[in-house]
C-alpha cells in the first residue's frame, strides 16, 4: 500500500449518481483500484454551503454511500468514508484559510456564479475551495480526478501548498495534480450533447440516475435529443446526440459501435432508443437491487461508514499533526 500512489476523490451529496458514474466507475475504479491507494469520500461538510433540511441530508448521505458500494467500489480496495467523520478536514481547512489571500477566492467563478443566483450568501460558500484545498492535502494526494468545474479550485489547493511552503518551509505537503478526464470516453447530457452528463444538472431529463424506475430511464432515453436524420451512424461532430445514445450502447453491450450501427440499418431512431432503454434498465437492475438492500440495513451502513473512517483518519491525523507542529500549534496529546 505504502507505495502507491493516492487517488482522492470526493462528491458533494446532491442528486443521484448517474449512468455517466456507472460507466467512469466500469471503466476506471477496478483498473484504479489495484494500482493506486484510493480515496473516495463524501462531502457532506461541503453540502452545508447551501441550505439544507436536516432530515434529508441524512438520508442523502446513506443514500450516496449505498450507491457507492451498489457500483461495485470495495470497500476493502478502497477507502470510502464520510468528510465530516474525520475532524481533520474542518481543522485543516482552517489553518489554510488563514494562508489564503481573499484576493483568491475572490476570483474564483464558482463562488461569482453560485453567489450571484442565491440570496443569503454565507461565508461557508466563500471559503469552500479552502475545505476543499484541505479534503487533498490531507491525505498527500497525488491524484484528484475532479470535473472540468473544478480546475479553479484545484489551482488554489497547488497554490495554498507554494503559500504554505513559503511561510513553514518544505516537505510537509504534497503537491497534487488534477486529473480532468478527457472529452470523448465521457457519457454526455442527453438533452444537451455538448456537456458532461452531470447528477446536478437542473434538467432531470438530462441525466439517468442510477436509481431511477425503469419508466423513467425508459422515457428519459426515448426523449434524448437527437438531430432530424433518420440513418443511425456515429458521427459526434454532426450527431452528437445520437453518437452519445451510441457510446453508451456500445460501452454496456461490449460492442462496438460499428457493429451497432450495422444492426440498425435501414432502422428508425428510434428502434434504437427503444433498445438502449432496455439495455439501460438490465443494467441498472443489479445494482439497484444491491442498493435496495443496502438501504434496508442502516446500522450495517454505518459501520463500513465507521471502517472507513478509521483507515482514513490515521492519514489524516499523521498530516495534522505535522502541520500543527510546523505552525506552532501544540499537537494534542
Ligand atoms: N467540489 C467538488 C465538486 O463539487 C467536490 C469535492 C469536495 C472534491 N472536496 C473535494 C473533489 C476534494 C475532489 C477532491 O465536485
Amino acid at each position: 500500500m505504502a507505495d502507491k500512489k493516492v487517488i482522492l476523490s470526493g462528491s458533494t451529496v446532491t442528486g443521484d449518481l448517474t449512468l455517466g458514474n456507472y460507466i467512469g466507475a466500469m471503466n476506471n475504479w477496478r483498473k484504479l483500484q489495484e494500482e493506486y491507494n484510493c480515496h473516495y469520500f463524501i462531502a457532506d461538510l461541503h453540502a452545508l454551503t447551501v441550505a439544507q433540511d436536516p432530515k434529508a441530508l441524512r438520508e442523502r448521505c446513506f443514500s450516496f454511500f449505498a450507491q457507492y458500494l451498489a457500483l461495485g467500489l470495495d470497500p476493502e480496495k478502497n477507502t470510502i468514508f464520510v468528510q465530516s467523520h474525520i475532524h481533520e478536514h474542518a481543522e485543516l481547512a482552517w489553518i489554510l484559510t488563514c494562508l489564503t489571500p481573499m484576493g483568491n477566492l475572490n476570483r474564483m467563478t464558482q463562488f461569482k456564479d453560485k453567489s450571484s443566483r442565491t440570496k443569503n450568501i454565507n461565508a461557508g460558500l466563500f471559503t469552500y475551495p479552502t475545505l476543499m484545498a484541505s479534503d487533498i492535502l490531507l491525505y498527500q494526494a497525488d491524484v484528484v480526478p475532479v470535473g472540468e468545474d473544478q480546475r479553479q479550485h484545484m489551482e488554489l489547493c497547488r497554490d495554498l501548498v507554494v503559500f504554505f511552503e513559503n511561510r513553514y518551509g518544505e516537505g510537509i505537503l504534497k503537491m497534487p495534480e488534477a486529473y480532468i478526464g478527457k472529452a470523448g470516453a465521457r457519457v454526455m447530457a442527453l438533452q444537451d450533447p455538448s456537456k458532461k452528463m452531470s447528477k446536478s444538472d437542473d434538467n432531470e431529463k438530462n441525466f439517468v440516475s442510477i436509481i431511477d424506475s425503469p419508466k423513467k430511464i425508459q422515457k428519459k432515453i426515448k426523449s434524448a435529443q437527437t438531430d432530424s436524420d433518420t440513418v443511425v451512424n456515429y458521427d459526434p461532430e454532426n450527431k452528437p446526440g445520437l453518437a452519445n445514445l451510441l457510446t453508451i450502447y456500445s460501452v454496456l453491450s461490449e460492442r462496438s459501435i460499428e457493429e451497432i450501427c450495422k444492426d440498425y440499418e435501414g432502422k428508425m431512431y428510434g428502434h434504437l432508443k427503444v433498445d438502449l432503454a432496455d439495455l439501460v434498465v438490465d443494467t441498472l437492475k443489479p445494482v439497484q437491487e444491491k442498493y435496495e438492500d443496502l438501504m434496508k440495513n442502516k446500522d450495517h451502513l454505518e459501520a463500513l461508514m465507521e471502517k472507513g473512517a478509521q483507515k482514513a483518519r490515521l492519514r489524516a491525523a499523521d498530516t495534522l499533526k505535522k502541520v500543527y507542529e510546523t505552525t506552532g500549534l501544540i499537537y494534542r496529546r
